[in-house]
């Protein structure tokens, strides 16, 4: 077992050279360190199992003096805190890996033979994942072998310290002779001891998304997961564990959150002895992937954080990793444009000279950004409602005689308001699918998600195509290559309107990803001037496997202002309110029927990185025109800080009455409080706001009431905001240092 070690303490005296030291091993006991975090494991050193010592807080001392009691019906393994649990061997827990044999038996036994420490982090083939330089991220990687299988894992740990975050992702080797066929493939495993925690998830359906839900880890299995072949709008691939008491401020929070776009499962496992086994990685059902002699499989990774500062914490960290070291396009620290969308106005019944003039209409109202939504294209089978032209990506010559081009330069031709630049022109595709009617179909059948003769099952009638096929993903590339170079397209709504059906083996939804993830990235590669926002019938593909290639993400389809609150609060638990693209659509709401004032709706709007309207400027109210250049100043002057800042969630709408958020420069010098107020009521009345996140020492002067206080009086004692006789009624307020 020692065989391994003396080549590690070289690597870690390396690190410790270079002035780091995130990562250390000892005689098998190996510490990663951040900031405020410490997760700590050790190979045992009669068996060679990876054993989990503590995921928490600073702590540094092996081996851990609290351990399991071996009390009870139950031995060995079961009682063993593991960092990799597979099958067999008396351990009865769910296991992170899960592998069928050619003889067919399902037990494994990985122990430890090498590691190996690295400064920097090594990326995932074909996967999307987080990234830093030697100074961001160490990273060590635990090679375990199954002697009588004849399989290999390479466990791989990358420590952020600045952000107390650990990614985990692992790579299975068949060494031996025949296929093994992977059933269960959790990215990452742990077992926490016996805590008392809750675990909170994200929850929802279409224009219902990311509610958040609060359970106690019970005895047996808390868990949730998605068959659709995507993230989804159902169960977000992220879950937090919280003690009871934690608050978004204060307390003991874990994040654990999936790179990844396909099915998902994620557990928290309570056994009799108390111990909480945390999985999160692939859905079982959409496993059984074959590894056949020679080859490798990797994983997607898990992110997990952990916070004392609550839940709010636990947020900003993923926030900060997200922005710095997940999402790769140069758009991700920029601010946004400004832009309107066509579909609440025009949905298919426009031509180019509409289009232009809705343009125009646009560009007066100081839009940067004019998107032409779906109805664009199909010429046999022409798209002018969804029953037909998914697949046949060519531009309708009833609607665009000729083509994109002229179309797009006549858009670009108009100069934005108060502005010397010219409008910008966005394009909506759902390259992944098909409508049966469509010239595509025609042509290939066989190109679609299908199980032998079984019926294909429609939903918004269309069909999935095959992603995992190579000769699907090069028509997908060379489509979106052609539609790029046709014309100058600025933006990019990719979207994706339905889940996975019939698949022709429950593995093909993990290759169908990979494929995807080949297409997006040699596109983002290609064309890194390109804005790419994701969308999936609204938040169904929020996710940080995307966020990796796109920018930012619409957030949900639902546009209403108050549900809306809900939905973006939500979103923000793991992901970066700069990520999330948002609307001011038109009243009544035409999900909702609310009438709510068109500032709440900008309000609500402005709090996203990427900020727009979904409406037809000519059938704005006087009122509505009146309030649109001052929405316009706002939206310029927040942008930056909602890009840059850091987030604090001050009181949730599923709370409180009035709802609150702000946004803190990474200075401090300059803060912006979001408020609302849903319902008018006599009693009780507002409580004070009380900010986060300001230097407690420096004064600040705040556009609300017009004062300026410490920044210990905002945070502590906090400021009273004076709301109006109205329902839906919302402020912004700005916070300044004096100077
Ligand atoms: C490593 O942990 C073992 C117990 O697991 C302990 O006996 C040993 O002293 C530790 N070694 C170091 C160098 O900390
Ligand atoms: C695997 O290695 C262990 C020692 O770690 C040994 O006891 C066992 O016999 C080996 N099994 C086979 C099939 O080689
Ligand atoms: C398994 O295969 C990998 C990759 O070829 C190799 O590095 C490793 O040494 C092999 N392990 C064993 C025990 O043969
Ligand atoms: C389509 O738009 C035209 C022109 O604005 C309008 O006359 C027509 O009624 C619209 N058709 C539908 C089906 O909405
Ligand atoms: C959809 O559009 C096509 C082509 O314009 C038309 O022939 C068809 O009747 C429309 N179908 C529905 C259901 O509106
Ligand atoms: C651009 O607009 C100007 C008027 O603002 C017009 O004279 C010119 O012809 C337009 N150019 C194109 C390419 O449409
Ligand atoms: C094909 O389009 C027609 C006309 O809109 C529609 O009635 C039919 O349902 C469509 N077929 C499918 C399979 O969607
Ligand atoms: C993208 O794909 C095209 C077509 O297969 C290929 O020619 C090009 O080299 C690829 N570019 C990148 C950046 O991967
Ligand atoms: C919103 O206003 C419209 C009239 O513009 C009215 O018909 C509708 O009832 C109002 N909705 C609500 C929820 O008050
Ligand atoms: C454009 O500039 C004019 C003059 O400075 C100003 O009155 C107006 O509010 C501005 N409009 C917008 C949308 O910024
Ligand atoms: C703070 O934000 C500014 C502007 O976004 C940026 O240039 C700077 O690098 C940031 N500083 C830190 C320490 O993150
Ligand atoms: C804000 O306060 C300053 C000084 O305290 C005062 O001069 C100014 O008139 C006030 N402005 C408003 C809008 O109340």
């Amino acid at each position: 077992m020692k065989a391994g070690f003396g080549v590690s303490v070289l690597a870690a005296l390396a690190g410790l050279a270079l002035g780091q030291n995130a990562i250390t091993e000892n005689s098998g006991n190996f510490s990663l360190t951040a900031d405020g975090m410490s997760y700590l494991f050790h190979v045992d050193q009669e068996s060679g199992d990876l054993v989990s010592d503590h995921f928490g807080g600073p702590s540094n001392d092996f081996p851990i003096p609290a351990k399991i009691s071996s009390q009870g019906w139950h031995d060995g393994l079961a009682n063993v805190r593991r960092e990799f649990p597979d099958v067999g061997r008396s351990d009865v827990r769910l296991p992170a890996i899960h592998i069928q044999h050619a003889d067919g038996n399902t037990v494994s036994a990985f122990h430890y033979q090498s590691h190996q420490i690295l400064q920097g982090k090594p990326a995932l083939p074909g996967l999307p994942a987080t990234y830093g330089e030697d100074a961001d991220v160490s990273t060590v990687q635990v090679t375990l072998y199954d002697n009588y299988s004849d399989v290999t894992a390479v466990l791989s740990y990358s420590v952020f310290p600045k952000y107390n975050a650990v990614a985990r992702s692992f790579q299975i080797h068949n060494n031996g002779s025949n296929d093994i066929v992977i059933q269960r493939a959790y990215s990452f495993s742990t077992d926490l001891p016996n805590l008392d925690l809750d675990m909170i998830e994200l929850q929802g359906d279409w224009s219902a998304e990311m509610n958040r839900v609060k359970r106690k880890v019970q005895f047996g299995e808390t868990s949730f997961r998605s068959t659709e072949g995507y993230s989804s709008h159902l169960h977000n691939p992220f879950f937090a564990l919280i003690s009871p008491t934690t608050t978004e401020s204060t307390g003991e929070a874990w994040g654990f959150n999936l790179v990844y776009t396909g099915s998902f499962a994620a557990t928290a496992e309570r056994f009799s002895h108390g111990g909480i086994r945390v999985l999160l990685g692939l859905n079982p059902l959409h496993s059984s992937l074959h590894v056949a002699p020679g080859d490798t499989f990797t994983s997607p990774e898990v992110v997990a954080v952990y916070s004392s500062e609550g839940l709010g914490g636990m947020s900003r960290s993923f926030h900060s990793l997200y922005k710095n070291h997940l999402s790769r396009g140069k758009q991700t620290k920029q601010t946004r444009p400004i832009l309107l969308n066509s579909w609440e106005g025009s949905g298919f019944n426009y031509t180019e000279s509409s289009l232009v003039t809705l343009a125009g209409e646009a560009e007066a109202l100081g839009i940067e950004l004019f998107v032409n939504d779906d109805g664009w294209f199909g010429v046999e089978y022409p798209r002018n409602n969804d029953t037909m032209g998914l697949g046949d990506w060519t531009p309708n010559p009833a609607k665009f005689p000729d083509g994109l081009g002229p179309y797009v330069a006549d858009v670009n031709n108009y100069t934005v308001l108060n502005s010397t630049s010219k409008l910008q022109f966005g394009l909506w595709v759902e390259p992944e699918m098909v409508n049966p009617n469509s010239t595509l179909y025609h042509e290939h059948p066989d190109w679609v998600l299908h199980a032998g003769q079984h019926v294909r099952s429609l939903t918004r009638n269309q069909l999935v195509l095959n992603l995992a096929l190579p000769e699907v993903q090069d028509f997908v590339l060379n489509t979106v290559h052609g539609i790029l170079d046709s014309a100058n397209i600025q933006y990019i709504k990719w979207d994706n309107n339905r889940a996975i059906h019939e698949m022709p083996s429950p593995a093909t939804d993990h290759a169908y990803i990979l494929g995807l993830y080949r297409i997006i990235d040699n596109l983002t590669t290609s064309y890194p001037d390109v804005l790419w926002e994701g969308c999936a019938s609204g938040g169904g593909r929020f996710d940080a496997g995307l966020l990796h290639y796109w920018p930012q993400s619409w957030t949900s389809d639902d546009t209403d202002a108050s549900n809306r609150l809900t939905i973006q609060l939500g979103t923000s638990l793991a992901y970066p309110p700069s990520a999330m693209g948002c609307h001011v659509s038109a009243i009544p709401n035409g999900l909702t029927q609310r009438n709510i004032s068109i500032t709440y709706r900008a309000h609500v709007a402005l709090m996203c990185g990427s900020f727009g309207f979904e409406l037809s400027p000519s059938e704005l109210s006087p009122e509505e025109s009146a309030a649109i250049p001052s929405i316009m100043d706002e939206a310029h002057k927040v942008n930056p800080i909602v890009i840059g800042g850091d987030f604090y969630r001050l009181a949730l709408p599923e709370e409180t009455n009035w709802p609150a958020v702000q946004f803190v420069s990474n200075d401090t010098n300059t803060a912006v409080l979001f408020a609302f107020q849903q319902k008018m009521m006599i009693k009780p009345a507002a409580p004070p706001v009380r900010l986060q996140g300001l230097d407690p020492t420096a004064r600040y002067w705040n556009s609300g009431d017009n004062g300026t206080y410490s920044g210990a009086t905002y945070m502590n004692a906090g400021i009273n905001l004076q709301w109006p006789q109205a329902d839906y009624s919302s402020m912004l307020v700005w916070v300044y240092k004096q100077s």
